[in-house]
């Protein structure tokens, strides 16, 4: 990793240990690695939000050293899977968290993108267009193209991580230079 890259904030809405998504994202910080500083943001220790668990000592360890993470981040990539539809509360409750307290979000002005995987033939478009929808609405600056939906196939991703299917290889490694293209307008004010 080299210091002077955009660093991202990954999230990643799965806690299962084979995830797919998270196969996922672990390949493409590996393929983007020099371009972007890939950082995976713990989200499974998060409470379930609760307004009442702000006092005026501030807010559970885990969500202070979530939001710390988070403001150390250029950008902001959402890795979802698909949950009937739509995004797992995983997801949803680290976005809860972050958005508050009101005035201090940690979304607003971020550089954003989503991407996700599932088994099934869509790929996780259902979720996104939900997630998408949101992450707008919190005011994070989203990467609206290329859309990133993967229908997920295990040997098209090798033992170490790696992707095997060069089709795929070639559309993250694109996938990749967009984002890195978005965050760095974003910080060049263009
Ligand atoms: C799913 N799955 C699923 N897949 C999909 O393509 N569309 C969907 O709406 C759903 N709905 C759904 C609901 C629930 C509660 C579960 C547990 C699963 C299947 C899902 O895509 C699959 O389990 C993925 O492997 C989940 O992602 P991770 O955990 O492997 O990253």
């Amino acid at each position: 990793m080299h210091s002077s890259f955009p660093r991202v904030a990954v999230l990643v809405g799965s806690l299962r240990a084979g995830s797919v998504n998270r196969r996922l994202a672990r390949a493409l910080a590996a393929l983007a690695a020099d371009r972007l500083a890939f950082a995976f943001v713990e989200i499974g220790d998060l409470p379930l939000y609760n307004d009442d668990l702000w006092t005026d000592a501030g807010a559970p360890a885990p969500v202070e050293r979530f939001k710390a993470q988070v403001a150390a981040a250029d950008a902001v990539l959402l890795v979802t899977p698909e949950y009937n539809r739509a995004v797992p509360g995983l997801l949803g409750n680290a976005l809860d968290w972050g958005s508050r307290p009101q005035g201090k979000s940690s979304w607003a002005g971020k550089a954003a993108a989503c991407i996700g995987a599932s088994p099934g033939a869509i790929g996780t478009a259902a979720a996104q267009v939900h997630l998408k929808a949101q992450m707008v609405t919190l005011g994070m600056i989203v990467m609206g193209h290329p859309e990133f939906y993967l229908s997920f196939k295990p040997e098209d991703f090798g033992p170490d991580g790696t992707v095997v299917n060069d089709q795929t290889a070639a559309f993250m490694n694109a996938y990749a230079d967009a984002f890195a293209r978005h965050v760095a307008r974003l910080s060049s004010g263009k």
